[in-house]
């Protein structure tokens, strides 16, 4: 592959740094899955993202920053808004803002005037900041568009490390499943997409959370359900595997492969994406066992429910 891997540090940071000036993209672990980062101000890199990924046009990108008291320079924040960035950032929350204008490319919001801000939990924030880059990055998952997300620096480098220069290597993401997506409206608050974050305590902080109209995907261009679909056809909810069929299983009552032996949420969702990419192929078929709709059982059914009706 043409991709250096360095792991996190120092002379990671000055690769990172030298290739984002040149609006070139890097690969960056996150605390939920790797993300592919170009220079959230410059038109032509966030070009190049799309070209890379194949990702469509009309799939806007979360802008990635390396501080939480920078929103203010790219978003109008509500009360709420406030309350969400004090309660959980840096962490994987993902909060979909009024525009303002700033010297943001235009290219990374695919003609809409919200903008989707982020900040991560990761070393790299100050990590790029010592080595002298200071700006907002654009950052989808490193995969090719329709792939799952990756949760290895492998994982990247098996979808674009022909196509990239430096994937950043941070080992297998904590959560392993995206950011939780919210819009926050004037007097409302909608979940576009469950993730990460643990839903009650996301309701504590905002009580009155509505649930996004899953017949209306148009919310959120990205929900599509085939960007989540594996290759093999998947059946939910299963208790034993029919012939010809791998069986995924969930807690102590079924053998391997499984999400968690123990029945851990947690450890299904870091589990997940590399499970489904280690089994996926043209000529299998994969059944998983009933994951509770429980804490983030909600984001593991919700990505499964789409790479089922994927295909
Ligand atoms: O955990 C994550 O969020 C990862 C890591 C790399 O940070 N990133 C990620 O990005 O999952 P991506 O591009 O795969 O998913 C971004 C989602 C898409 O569903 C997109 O449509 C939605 O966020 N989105 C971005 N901007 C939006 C906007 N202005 N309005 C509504 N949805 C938006
Ligand atoms: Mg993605």
């Amino acid at each position: 592959v043409r991709a250096a891997i360095l792991p996190l540090g120092p002379d990671a940071y000055d690769r990172a740094a030298r290739l984002l000036n040149a609006g070139e993209l890097v690969a960056l672990p996150t605390e939920t899955v790797y993300g592919l980062a170009a220079d959230a101000r410059s038109d032509a890199a966030i070009a190049s993202i799309y070209e890379v990924k194949g990702r469509p046009s009309f799939n806007p990108l979360i802008t990635h920053l390396l501080d939480p008291s920078t929103a203010p320079s790219y978003a109008r924040l509500s009360d709420t808004a406030e309350r969400l960035i004090q309660s959980f950032w840096p962490g994987p929350l993902t909060l979909v803002l009024p525009r303002i204008e700033s010297n943001l490319a235009l290219r990374a919001f695919a003609g809409l005037d919200t903008i989707a801000l982020r900040c991560p939990d990761t070393p790299w924030r100050n990590g790029l900041k010592a080595a002298g880059w200071n700006s907002p990055l654009v950052m989808p998952s490193a995969n090719l568009s329709g792939h799952v997300s990756p949760t290895t620096a492998d994982h990247v480098a098996t979808d674009l490390g022909d196509l990239i220069d430096l994937i950043i290597d941070g080992g297998a993401c904590q959560r392993g499943v995206e950011s939780t997506v919210l819009r926050i409206d004037q007097d409302q608050t909608t979940l576009l997409r469950s993730g990460a974050i643990d839903e009650d305590r996301l309701r504590s902080v905002v009580p009155d959370l509505i649930d996004v109209d899953p017949e209306a995907p148009i919310a959120s261009p990205g929900m599509l359900s085939r960007h989540y679909a594996p290759e093999a056809p998947l059946r939910l909810n299963a208790r034993a595997a029919k012939a010809g069929e791998t069986l995924i299983g969930f807690g102590p009552e079924y053998g391997s492969p499984n999400l968690s032996p123990s029945g851990d949420l947690q450890e299904a969702a870091r589990n997940l994406y590399a499970l489904l990419r280690r089994l996926d192929g043209s000529d299998v078929k994969l059944s998983i066992a009933p994951i509770p709709e429980t804490g983030l059982g909600k984001a593991i059914n919700d990505r499964l429910r789409r790479a089922a009706r994927g295909r």
